[in-house]
């Protein structure tokens, strides 16, 4: 099938390179001319594992091909995928302008049949207005919701194995082509759920805020282990070993960022506020998320309290491992708390680098590597669990900074390995270690098996 897909980022180029990959003929579409510039040249603009390989696969095979002509794409194109950003509005909404802005553009271009598919996450009520609009055109114009439940760092790997696909379908035409699209996916076995507009829309929205909440409600559990001296990672077994509740999503730490749980959650917030109910439960979702990042800079800042200038080592900026994305990223927003409270910062991260340099400037300075950002430092603080910080030689750290206080915001370190370096590691909801490598407080046992 011949498609467009309007909107290179995250998700369209993903979704479109799959697409190729699949079999079909794809034509991406950018407003952002560099963008387009660069990837017609082969250079792909995000970091996504395995994405640049694919792309150039997929271009040199001639079925994916990137322009700024919206126009021409649409009129050659039989289905038109729409997967440009929908960022939150200073209301606490969705600012919805980019995608009604192209879904005017593709309406006005088309000069025969064809389906639009919203890909970008909307709230509840979106597909329909667009269906309102796309019915004034002269041409018949499907609209149909198909919401992407991909995740930064694994994007391939979940758009060819996804959970379910998932169709807001019009009509039983709407819902044919997207049927016709996604056939190899179907071939393999892979759920297609079919509902109302209104159902898919929702569906994406309550997903994140789902996610979210386990992980607001695992921080939260984390400040009351710590008071009591329990162990947030041997409660997290204790609680996730029940089947209803699984250990996903569970992990305590810093709190979640990225372009979606925060805009999702608040957006679900704003929509129910603004048809007069309360979400008495969703509120509290990102405040406890917001409330965490304090929490963590406030322990940092009472370790180094003696400390006349703090150096910091910041490791990560990424609001996650595998991405530069770095958008609401817990890592920013600590980096931001630790320069106001008189800390100076030396960042380090694989892959967000550039993209951190945008927002922080020379707020932070930015290290080559792990070792040049931790050398003379009073703290490490981890907040991205990319493998690289794992996998470190405590006893190196150790040689080379000032101090001795590790703060773990992921949970993801080897507290004895920390410790026995003659360092103290203090994670999120667990028992600090102090140097030497023993357990302050109490520890409960896991027993595996
Ligand atoms: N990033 C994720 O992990 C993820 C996952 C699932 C769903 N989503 C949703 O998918 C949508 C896209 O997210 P993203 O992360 O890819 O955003 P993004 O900001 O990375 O990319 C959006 C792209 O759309 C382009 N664009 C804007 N207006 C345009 C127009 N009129 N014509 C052509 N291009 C235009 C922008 O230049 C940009 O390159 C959002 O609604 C988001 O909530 C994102």
């Amino acid at each position: 099938m011949n498609i467009a897909v309007v909107g290179c980022g995250y998700v369209g180029l993903v979704s479109g390179t799959c697409l190729a990959a699949l079999g079909h003929q794809v034509t991406g579409i950018d407003v952002d001319t560099k963008r387009v510039a660069s990837l017609q040249a082969g250079k792909v603009p995000i970091y996504e594992p395995g994405l640049s390989e694919m792309i150039l696969q997929q271009t040199a095979a001639q079925r994916l091909r990137f322009t700024t002509d919206l126009s021409s794409a649409v009129r050659e194109a039989q289905v038109v995928f729409v997967a440009v950003g929908t960022p939150p509005s200073p209301e606490g909404g969705y600012d919805l302008s980019m995608l009604f802005g192209a879904v005017e553009k593709i309406i006005e271009a088309a000069q025969s049949e064809k389906t639009i598919v919203i890909k970008s996450t909307v709230p509840p009520g979106t597909g329909e207005k667009v269906a309102q609009l796309a019915a004034k055109s002269p041409h018949r114009l499907e609209v149909v919701n198909n919401p992407e439940f991909l995740r930064e760092g694994t994007a391939i790997h979940d758009f060819m194995n996804p959970d379910r696909i998932v169709f807001g379908a019009g009509t039983a035409e709407g819902l044919a082509v997207l049927r016709e699209i996604y056939q190899p996916l179907i071939d393999k076995g892979f759920h297609i759920l079919s509902m109302g507009r209104a159902s898919a829309e929702l569906s994406k929205f309550g997903a994140n805020a789902m996610l979210a909440m386990r992980i607001s409600f695992i921080n939260e559990l984390s400040r009351l282990a710590s008071a009591v001296g329990a162990d947030i990672e041997s409660v997290r077994m204790g609680i996730g070993s029940d089947p209803r509740i699984g250990p996903a999503f569970l992990k305590a730490g810093i709190g979640y960022g990225g372009s979606c749980f925060p805009k999702d959650v608040a957006a679900l917030v704003h929509q129910m506020e603004s048809l007069g109910m309360e979400p008495h439960l969703l509120s509290g979702i990102e405040r406890a998320n917001q409330h965490q990042r304090a929490d963590f800079v406030g322990r940092v800042m009472r370790a180094v309290s003696d400390v006349k200038s703090p150096q910091i080592a910041l490791w990560g900026l990424a609001f996650k491992p595998d991405t530069d994305d770095i958008r609401e990223s817990p890592a920013i927003d600590i980096a931001r708390m630790l320069v106001e409270a008189g800390c100076t910062v030396r960042a380090f991260d694989p892959e967000a680098m550039d993209n951190a340099r945008r927002i922080l400037g020379d707020k932070i300075t930015y290290a080559p590597d792990v070792t040049s950002a931790t050398k003379g430092a009073d703290a490490v603080v981890l907040a991205t669990d990319w493998s690289v910080f794992i996998t470190q030689n405590w006893q190196g750290i150790r040689q080379i900074m000032r101090g001795t206080h590790v703060f773990d915001g992921r949970n993801c370190l080897a507290s004895g390995k920390v410790g026995a370096a003659g360092l103290h590691y203090h994670a999120v909801g667990r028992p600090p270690v102090k140097p030497g490598g023993g357990r302050e407080g109490t520890v409960g046992v896991v027993v595996a098996g």
